[in-house]
């Protein structure tokens, strides 16, 4: 009967058993080693005999024999006849089968090897000889002396189904183990006390804790955070019933900051239905939100997740969908084709084909502040009532451009000042303190610090006075009795846009041109804002509206106005230095991005970024198993993003993603700036119904106003799918985290105020 080979299961893995390779080691040829030898050949297991230690570890050395068995009778006679005289056996004795056996024992392969002991039979009357040290030279199984065929095979076989199988499988573990140390998700194995018995390597990144400072830990004391005790009932609860446990949790750093994971959490059940293990993982909140645009709840896919779904967004323009299916179809095509279909992409990638969609395919039908957003931020048309007075608003007091105190520098900054725009390359930078320190002249002070830190002026090659009388007329040109869009939102989408030039990321990208370009840009980019949207200028028939024929009216008036301005005067024009080209350059970047910040084009922006960018990025994420191979992918894709088509990309994404950063600021800061615009929008609704023009947006009427409710719309439809693609490319997962938090905060305070709209219709129903 030949011994075919098996598959066999190993939990959910399949794995293949080969016929079993055997190695004989007999100090001579007698009955017993022809009896071994006979069997394997009757099962059809390949077997190797040496009759030397030498050639013995030299053979296993080469083929790495499942089994090795080994003669150990005469050791054994050995120390049995020690004191009885010597018997014509021990002459025989050519090798120390235990020196053998520790010798193998200690080569690297032998973690999978079975090692047989063959011993001298016992005869009735005799004591079985002690086996412990055979097992402490590292044998795991004796045979006992018997040459008959039909025992040796059913040795053999036994060796086959239990211990080598089981070896092969646990040498698969191996493949699992290193799965896991290969995942992005920080997972942790605890036994029923909690004790930990594995961390992978993210969970050492994500915690701050080597694996040694963890195995063996309670792993409750280690993440003990008042945060989690009602998740910590839920979860224990959850366990109890052997049912997995997902949501929000929260794990201290060896560090000692608390940071949020979604984290899932899973019994381990044994054959009898008992619980052996904990399995938990985590991943970072950094990487998504995206099902919140979906309307409903939060929940996390993983990144991975997420960015498919950012480049194959449901709100979709139908370019991107086409790149998708050409990307599919070069996979299975012919050289050519695919080399076609390339450049194919590379057109359909950096024209201006990217049709923006009709605005009603992405409006929820079911959500009247979403209609309301996108009715009020995107679209131009004039809706319902038109208005009989067309009362033509003032284009305004003549621009002032005549600083309006005399200039200082930065050296002159007051203290108090000094200390808060000291901290202005952290998130957490207080806008707010600094309006009010500065009697409202937040962008002067702001825009000196971070203008300075980049090294503005020296590249412009203007004096610090230049350039503070600049800033003094841009920040006079921005209407201090606006509610949200006055020169506080401009210092702090200054301060935001340093921010996200001070990432890694964009060191890599960008030059000073377009740092410098970009910080302008940040400043301008609102300025004589009239505290009214597009729509509502384009309905009154604004003499604005007229001048950029209802095209990204006020855009169009930010960027002009902006270079009329610095032109009107040599001490403020900061340009007035610059070569032509760079001049050129220059002009063309702070147009574009202060054009981009028009919502009607958000997602078209959106989804030319994720096409050319983000879906690069995300590639490499993908498969760094090979650092050599993943460093030289890097360098290439960072020489593909460099490319000029591409950092034009990156600066209108960056400059449209902090101009709606609100929502990922510091809770208050968060508040502050959503009542302001609340304001802001409902003092034009109210002027909309004083003067019978149609109301754009319907949602910010102080009758029906609900500001957690227009947040949450805001950030689903808007901030959710930008700054996941944001975050890839720059890796900001504090803002992450804050917008999570905040994301919260206003579900809370929106659940709130329906209860309270219940009960009190519950007291009016009474
Ligand atoms: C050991 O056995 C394998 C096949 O089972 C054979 O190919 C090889 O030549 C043998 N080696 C020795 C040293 O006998
Ligand atoms: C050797 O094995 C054979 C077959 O299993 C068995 O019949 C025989 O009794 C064994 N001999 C001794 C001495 O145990
Ligand atoms: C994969 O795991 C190995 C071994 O633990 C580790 O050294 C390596 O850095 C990991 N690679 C990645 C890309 O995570
Ligand atoms: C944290 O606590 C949970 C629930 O008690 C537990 O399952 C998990 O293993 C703990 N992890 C760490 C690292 O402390
Ligand atoms: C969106 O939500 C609906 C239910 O509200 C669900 O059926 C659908 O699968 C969700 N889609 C995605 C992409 O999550
Ligand atoms: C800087 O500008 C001055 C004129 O104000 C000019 O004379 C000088 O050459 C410029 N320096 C550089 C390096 O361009
Ligand atoms: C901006 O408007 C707010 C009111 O919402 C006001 O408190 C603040 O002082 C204004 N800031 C500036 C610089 O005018
Ligand atoms: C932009 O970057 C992507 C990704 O690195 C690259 O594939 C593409 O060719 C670049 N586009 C241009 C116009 O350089």
């Amino acid at each position: 009967m030949k011994n075919l080979e098996h598959d066999i299961k190993f939990g959910p893995m399949l794995l293949h058993q080969k016929a079993m390779s055997v190695l004989l080691v007999f100090g001579r040829e007698d009955r017993q080693s022809d009896g071994f030898w006979w069997a394997a050949e009757k099962l059809g297991y390949r077997c190797n005999i040496t009759s030397s230690p030498e050639t013995a570890l030299e053979t296993y050395l080469t083929h790495n024999h499942d089994t090795v068995i080994i003669d150990a009778r005469q050791t054994t006679t050995n120390t049995n006849s020690s004191n009885s005289s010597s018997s014509s056996k021990t002459t025989t004795s050519t090798f120390d089968a235990e020196a053998l056996c520790r010798s193998i024992k200690a080569t690297k392969c032998s973690e999978n090897t079975v090692l047989v002991a063959v011993t001298s039979r016992t005869s009735a009357d005799q004591e079985e000889q002690p086996i412990f040290s055979l097992i402490k030279a590292g044998f795991t199984r004796r045979y006992e002396e018997n040459a008959s065929v039909t025992a040796c095979m059913n040795e053999l076989q036994t060796l086959e189904v239990g211990e080598v199988r089981c070896r092969l499988q646990l040498k698969a573990c191996a493949a699992l183990f290193q799965a896991l140390e290969n995942v992005s998700e920080a997972v942790e194995v605890t036994n029923t006390d909690h004790e930990i018995q594995f961390v992978n390597h993210a969970y050492e990144r994500v915690s701050g804790y080597s694996s040694e400072e963890l195995l063996g830990r309670d792993s409750n004391h280690l993440n003990k955070s008042d945060k989690n005790r009602d998740t910590a009932e839920s979860i224990h609860g959850h366990m109890k019933k052997g049912k997995h446990w997902e949501g929000t949790y929260y794990t201290r750093r060896k560090s000692g900051d608390t940071i949020p994971f979604h984290c899932k959490v899973i019994p381990v059940l044994g054959p009898t239905g008992s619980i052996s293990q904990y399995v938990s993982v985590r991943s970072q909140f950094s990487d998504t939100y995206s099902q919140v645009a979906n309307g409903s709840m939060m929940s996390f896919p993983r990144r991975r997740e997420s960015v498919v779904r950012a480049h194959s967004m449901t709100i979709e323009a139908p370019i991107t969908k086409v790149i998708n299916i050409i990307n599919a179809a070069q996979e299975n095509s012919p050289l050519t084709v695919a080399q076609a279909l390339d450049k194919v992409l590379e057109i359909l990638q950096t024209s201006e084909l990217y049709s923006p969609f009709q605005t009603q395919d992405i409006r929820p039908d079911d959500d009247p502040v979403a209609s309301d957003l996108v009715d009020g931020l995107m679209s131009q048309n004039v809706k319902r009532k038109l208005s009989g007075h067309d009362i033509q608003r003032s284009s305004h007091h003549g621009h002032s451009h005549i600083p309006s105190s005399p200039a200082y520098t930065l050296s002159q900054v007051p203290e108090p000042v000094m200390n808060v725009l000291n901290l202005d390359s952290s998130w957490d930078f207080d806008i707010i303190a600094l309006e009010r320190l500065t009697n409202k002249r937040p962008l002067v002070h702001l825009g000196l610090k971070i203008f300075s830190r980049f090294g503005v002026c020296e590249y412009l090659n203007i004096s610090e006075t230049c350039l503070v009388n600049w800033l003094q007329t841009i920040e006079a040109n921005y209407h201090a009795k606006n509610y949200y869009h006055n020169s506080t939102h401009a210092a702090d989408v200054l301060h935001a846009t340093a921010y996200f030039l001070d990432k890694e990321r964009s060191r890599e990208i960008f030059d000073q041109q377009d740092q410098v370009a970009s910080l302008i840009a940040a400043a301008v980019h609102d300025v004589d804002h009239p505290a009214r949207t597009n729509a509502f200028l384009i309905n009154e028939k604004h003499q604005l509206a007229i001048l950029y024929n209802d095209q990204a009216v006020l855009e169009n008036h930010h960027a002009s106005l902006c270079f009329r301005l610095t032109h009107k005067d040599q001490s403020v024009d900061i340009f007035k230095n610059l070569n032509s080209d760079d001049y050129k350059t220059m002009r063309q970047s702070i147009i574009d991005q202060v054009l981009a910040t028009d919502m009607k084009q958000h997602f078209e922006h959106l989804s030319k970024f994720t096409t050319s960018i983000t879906k690069h990025l995300q590639k490499l994420e993908g498969d760094n198993t090979d650092v050599e191979a993943h460093e030289a992918d890097m360098n290439t894709i960072l020489t593909d993003l460099s490319s000029h088509e591409n950092r034009t990309l990156i600066k209108r994404m960056m400059i449209k993603c902090a101009d709606v950063s609100n929502p990922l600021r510091p809770l208050s800061q968060c508040k502050e700036w959503a009542y302001r615009i609340a304001e802001e929008y409902c003092q034009q609704t109210d002027e909309e119904k004083s003067r019978g023009l149609p109301v754009v947006m319907a949602q910010f009427d102080r009758k029906v106003l609900n500001i957690p409710k227009c947040q949450l719309a805001f950030i689903n439809l808007f901030i959710t799918n930008m700054f996941d693609a944001w975050d890839i490319y720059c890796d900001i997962p504090e803002l992450m985290n804050h917008l999570q938090l905040n994301y919260d905060y206003w579900k809370d305070q929106q659940e709130l105020k329906e209860k309270e709209q219940k009960s009190s219709q519950g007291v009016d129903n009474s």
